[in-house]
């Protein structure tokens, strides 16, 4: 049980966070979201590829295993990049762009891990963070940042203690 919540309230308010963080460096792409509520799914999906606020997945080898003619004993423990996974050059095409209407084809996303023990909250979420995110871009029509962020020490989940904003907002449904 402590496993949930741990794993489901750090996550979730850390990626929203970079999510801001990511949208307050990219206006443009804040603004594509503001004018059409039909890519918050999409904009989700980038942010979680983009940043992974949980980058690192922890595996210990069982049996020996030779990965591109390395060889990695029974017993190695191994740490698997979601980050890097998820800007494969040779899998997506400009993956370091952040750009919520782009077309990432059917790559897998690494985010939430993969095989048994891939991530049980995955579904909750991106709820959440659809919910979120909606909200806030019916509202929210600019924001940037308001000074340097300040991030935590990594934990394996990667937050962030401050994020200045400035933002302006809009009343719902006002916006042409
Ligand atoms: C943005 C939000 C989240 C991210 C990025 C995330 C990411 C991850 C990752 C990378 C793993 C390890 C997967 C692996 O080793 O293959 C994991 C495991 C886990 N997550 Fe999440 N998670 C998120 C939200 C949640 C939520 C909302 C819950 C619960 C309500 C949750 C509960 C768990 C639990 C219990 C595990 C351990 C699963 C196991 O070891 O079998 N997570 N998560």
């Amino acid at each position: 049980m402590s496993s949930v919540l741990i794993g489901g309230v750090d996550t979730n308010q850390a990626q929203l966070a970079y999510a801001l963080r990511l949208f307050a460096e990219h206006p443009e792409q804040w603004d594509r979201l503001t004018r059409d509520p039909s890519l918050v799914p999409a904009a989700v999906d980038e942010v979680l590829r983009f940043e992974p606020i949980a980058p690192f997945m922890a595996r210990l080898v069982a049996e020996e295993l030779t990965v591109h003619d390395v060889v990695f004993p029974a017993g190695t423990v191994l740490f698997a990049c979601a980050l890097t996974a998820n800007h494969d050059l040779e899998v997506l095409e400009e993956p370091n762009r952040f750009d919520i209407s782009a077309d990432r084809g059917d790559a897998k996303l690494l985010t939430f891990g993969a095989g048994l023990h891939f991530c049980p909250g995955a579904a909750l979420a991106r709820a959440e963070l659809e919910e979120a995110l909606g909200f806030l871009a019916e509202r929210v029509t600019t924001f940037e940042l308001a000074g340097p962020p300040r991030y935590d020490t990594p934990s394996g989940v990667y937050g962030l203690l401050e994020l200045p904003l400035r933002f302006e907002t809009a009343t719902v449904g006002a916006r042409p």
